[in-house]
C-alpha cells in the first residue's frame, strides 16, 4: 500500500499590474509533456500524459478577484484544449473542443476568478479525445477561495485534502489499457485517488474537509466510510457541491458521486484514534461495471494525537446565502438518447457542425431546461459549461432532487436511465458559444457534446 499523493500548489511566474486599473493578474505557465511514473504495484512504469509531467496535475489555488493568465505549453503526443471545469470562462478561453493547440504550441488561457469559493477542475476537452487524454493523465485541481468561506472556520491547510477519484485498466506491461467497450464507457478496475491506487492517508482525531471529484470517464461512485473494514458507517456533513457552498450542512452516510461532480465533505475522525477508516464504493450506482476491489477507495489511518486545534468545532448551520433564480422563462427541451450507435442530443451529434449549436438565450436571461435521459438504458451526468444551475426537480426514476443537490448550485446533473430534470440557470456573464454535454467522456467523444449561443441583445 502507498500513501495518498497529494498534488503540488502551481506557483506563478509573475504579477503584472494593469496601469490603468491597478489590478494585479497572475501569470502562469504549465507544459504539458508525457511522463513515466512507477504506478502498479508490482508492474512496470506506466506511460502517462500530464500537466508539468505530473498526475493530477498541479493544483491551482486562486483567490476571488484575482485574474489569471495561464500559457499552458503543449509538449505533449497530441491536440491540446484546457477547459476549467466550474468557472465562467469567455468563449475563446473555455477548452472548446476543435480549437486545439497542436503539439509544440502554446495557448494562453485568462481566468477571472470572479466567482466565489468553490473546487473546480482543469482537464483536456480536445474533440474525440477527450476521454483518452483525461484517463491518460490530463487533469487536476483548480480551486477558487474568498473570504465569505474562509470566516467559516472550516478546517484548513494540512486539513483540508482533495481526492481525485478516477478508474483504469492495466496490461501487465504496466501501460493503460484504454478499452471503450463499443463507446459504453470505461469503468476501471482499479481505482485511484489522486493518481494512486487504493492509498493510505495518516490523519489526526479530529475534522477534515474532504474534496471529491469524479474524475474517472465512465465510474459513478457511492462513497461512505465504515470503522475497519466493514465496521459501523461514519455520518458526515455535506458542506458544497459544483460551484461551491451549499447553504447549509446535509447530513449523510454515503453520497453518490458521478463523473465530473465535486462534492465537499467534513469528516470527524475523533472518535477512532488508532484506528482505521476506510472508504468504501457500493456496488454499481447505473451501468458501472463492478470487479473485485472495485468496492474500495482508500485507507484513512488515524492517529493519536491532534497537533493543531484550530477549525475543529461544529460546521456552521449557515454556509453560504443562495439566492433563488426566478423561473419565468418557457422549458427548453434537450433528450440524451443514443440513435444508430451514436450518442446524441435531439438527434444531433458534434460532427453535426451545421447544427450542433442547439438554443440561443439571450444574455442575462433565466432559462429552465428539462434534460432528459432518453434511453440507451445508461447514465448520463449532463454538465453545461457557463452556468450555475439550479436542480428544480427530478422525475422518472427516482423522483426526487436529492437533499445534497437541492441547497446548492451545481454544474453537473446525474440522470439514470429514464429520469429527466429541470434545472434553472441565468444564461451570463458572457455571450458566446458554450458546450453542454455528457461527462461519460466515452459518450461525450461521441458525439454526445453539442453547443448553445449566449446571445448579446442589440440595444
Ligand atoms: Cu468537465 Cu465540458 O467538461
Ligand atoms: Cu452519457
Amino acid at each position: 500500500e502507498y500513501p495518498l499523493p497529494l498534488p503540488p500548489a502551481k506557483s506563478k511566474s509573475l504579477t503584472w499590474t494593469g496601469d490603468s486599473t491597478g489590478a494585479a493578474i497572475d501569470y502562469y505557465e504549465v507544459e504539458l509533456k508525457s511522463f513515466k511514473q512507477q504506478i502498479y504495484p508490482n508492474l512496470p512504469a506506466t506511460e502517462l500524459e500530464g500537466y508539468d509531467g505530473m498526475s493530477p496535475g498541479p493544483t491551482f489555488f486562486m483567490q476571488q478577484g484575482r485574474e489569471a493568465v495561464v500559457r499552458f505549453t503543449n509538449n505533449g503526443p497530441s491536440n491540446m484544449s484546457v477547459h476549467v471545469h466550474g468557472q465562467y470562462n469567455r468563449a475563446p478561453f473555455d477548452g472548446w473542443a476543435a480549437d486545439y493547440a497542436t503539439p509544440s504550441q502554446y495557448k494562453d488561457y485568462y481566468y477571472p476568478n470572479a466567482q466565489n469559493a468553490r473546487t473546480i477542475w482543469y482537464h483536456d476537452h480536445t474533440e474525440y479525445s477527450t476521454a483518452e487524454h483525461a484517463y491518460r493523465g490530463q487533469e487536476g485541481f483548480y480551486i477558487i477561495t474568498d473570504p465569505q468561506e474562509e470566516s467559516l472556520g472550516l478546517p484548513s491547510g494540512k486539513y483540508d485534502i482533495p481526492l481525485g477519484l478516477t478508474a483504469k485498466v492495466y496490461n501487465s506491461d504496466g501501460s493503460l489499457q484504454f478499452n471503450p467497450n463499443n463507446n459504453f464507457g470505461l469503468w476501471g478496475d482499479v481505482i485511484q485517488v489522486n493518481g494512486q491506487p487504493w492509498p493510505y492517508l495518516n490523519v489526526e482525531p479530529r475534522k477534515y474537509r474532504l474534496r471529491l471529484l469524479d474524475g474517472s470517464l465512465s465510474r459513478t461512485f457511492t462513497v461512505s466510510l465504515q470503522e475497519g473494514l466493514d465496521g459501523d458507517a461514519l455520518g458526515f456533513d455535506v458542506i458544497a457541491s459544483d460551484c461551491g457552498l451549499l447553504s447549509q450542512p446535509v447530513k449523510t452516510s454515503n453520497l453518490t458521486i458521478a463523473m465530473g461532480e465535486r462534492y465537499e465533505i467534513v469528516v470527524d475522525f475523533a472518535n477512532y484514534a488508532g484506528q482505521n477508516v476506510t472508504m468504501r464504493n457500493a456496488p454499481s450506482a447505473g451501468e458501472n461495471a463492478d470487479y473485485a476491489a472495485t468496492d474500495m477507495v482508500m485507507r484513512f489511518i488515524v492517529g493519536d494525537t491532534v497537533s493543531d486545534t484550530t477549525n475543529n468545532g461544529d460546521v456552521p448551520q449557515n454556509l453560504r446565502e443562495i439566492l433563488a433564480i426566478p423561473t419565468g422563462e418557457p422549458a427548453k427541451d434537450f433528450a440524451f438518447e443514443r440513435i444508430d450507435n451514436e450518442w446524441v442530443v435531439n438527434g444531433v451529434g458534434f460532427s453535426d457542425i451545421e447544427h450542433r449549436i442547439l438554443t440561443r438565450p439571450e444574455r442575462g436571461t433565466d432559462e429552465i431546461w428539462t434534460l432528459r435521459n432518453a434511453g440507451g438504458g445508461v447514465t448520463h451526468p449532463v454538465h453545461i459549461h457557463l452556468v450555475d444551475f439550479q436542480v428544480l426537480s427530478r422525475t422518472g426514476g427516482r423522483n426526487t432532487v436529492l437533499p445534497y443537490e437541492a441547497v446548492g448550485r451545481k454544474d453537473v446533473i446525474f440522470l439514470a436511465p429514464g429520469e429527466e430534470a429541470q434545472v434553472v440557470a441565468r444564461y451570463a456573464p458572457w455571450a458566446g458559444v458554450y458546450m453542454f454535454h455528457c461527462h461519460n467522456l466515452v459518450h461525450e467523444d461521441h458525439q454526445m457534446l453539442v453547443a448553445f449561443n449566449v446571445t448579446q441583445l442589440e440595444k
